[in-house]
């Protein structure tokens, strides 16, 4: 293990928003060594529409910022964004690039009804990490696809718990569940957000994948066999550095629900 702090031990974290933090809330459970850095890029929020050209764009220029700022490792904590781009960072920077795996294995796996739900937005669909995975691991299982439009602006303007969104998740979830699905993957790191929306509409017996803890593990394995893994103590609120290219309210209210006693000066604009 590496107990310097060095800056290559930083990981680089980012997202169109506040998503994002839901696999960062993964990572310092299990990484409390290594310092991180956490970018929403709000500004350009959703990603979602875009094509895949502007969101290569968006991702090469915060990798280049996280890495000026002493990232070592890059987690792209968005699934359009590791389908739009992962293949061109990989290519441009020689850092590892961690992107979200769809879990529609993990899903499939353990379905007993046979039938799938997945919850993703258009770019991820659009992706061929996507489609790849589905033809290798959704084989013998009916796969019931919805792009969740609206969600990701629900969850960045704080309306989880509004009438607008139960009636935005209720119009995404109820064919799946009136098709069968037993597992709904959560196919944009937005969604664990409203989880808790999510089952109550599902109902029970339907199990929510969330792709997050298992790209933390992936992330851990690659600092271990890099060496780059410290085992330093750092108090958890002081382990990350937050920015967003837009307003930093929503990331600093949804990252303190995570970690109540964040600092006001460690949320910034990045320049
Ligand atoms: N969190 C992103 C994802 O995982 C949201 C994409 C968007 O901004 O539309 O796909």
């Amino acid at each position: 293990m590496n107990s310097s702090i060095s800056q290559n031990n930083i990981i680089g974290i980012f997202d169109s928003g506040v998503g994002g933090l839901s696999v960062w809330k993964e990572l310092i459970k299990l990484i409390p060594g290594n310092r991180m850095i956490y970018v929403s890029d709000n500004a350009y929020s959703p990603y979602g529409p875009r094509p895949h050209t502007e969101i290569i764009a968006r991702a090469v220029e915060i990798s280049e910022f996280l890495i000026k700022n002493g990232a070592g490792i890059i987690v792209v904590a968005c699934n359009t964004a590791t389908a739009a781009a992962i293949d061109e960072l990989r290519q441009r920077f020689d850092i590892p690039i961690i992107g979200m795996e769809p879990a529609v294995k993990p899903a499939a796996e353990m379905s007993k009804t046979r039938v799938i739900g997945v919850l993703a937005t258009k770019g991820t669909f659009m992706g061929r990490l996507y489609n790849s995975t589905l033809r290798r691991f959704g084989t013998g299982v009916k796969v019931v696809e919805k792009v969740g439009t609206g969600l990701v602006d629900i969850v960045e303007s704080g309306k989880a718990d509004t009438e607008e969104g139960r009636r935005l998740i209720e119009k995404y979830i109820r064919p799946m569940i009136k098709k069968g699905a037993d597992h709904i993957v959560l196919g944009c790191t937005h969604y664990p957000f409203l989880s808790e929306q999510i089952a109550k509409i599902a109902g029970e017996g339907v199990t929510l994948v969330d792709p997050a803890p298992a790209v933390a593990r992936h992330t851990l394995e690659i600092l271990e066999k890099r060496g780059q893994l410290c085992d330093e103590s750092i108090i958890r609120s002081e382990q990350t550095r937050f920015y967003a290219t837009g307003t930093v309210e929503n990331l600093k209210r949804v990252a303190r629900t995570i970690l109540p006693s964040l600092d006001e000066g460690f949320f910034n604009n990045m320049e």
